[in-house]
């Protein structure tokens, strides 16, 4: 299951995720998700956007 560790660096947060060989998950890119930094959906209100799906394949 993927490891989330969130760190503040000067004005900026920067999340840090670490994922398993074989795990695939979706990251937020449209910042509408109430499940940050993971997608939830809710991008399907804003044209044009989607999730980055990040694939640690085997
Ligand atoms: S909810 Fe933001 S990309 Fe899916």
């Amino acid at each position: 299951m993927a490891e989330i560790k969130n760190e503040e660096a000067k004005d900026k947060a920067f999340v840090e995720i670490t994922i398993q060989p074989g795990e695939k998950i979706a990251l937020c890119r449209c910042f509408k998700s109430a499940n940050m930094p993971y997608c939830d959906g809710a991008h399907k209100e804003v044209p044009g956007t989607g999730p980055a799906i990040v694939d640690a394949k085997l």
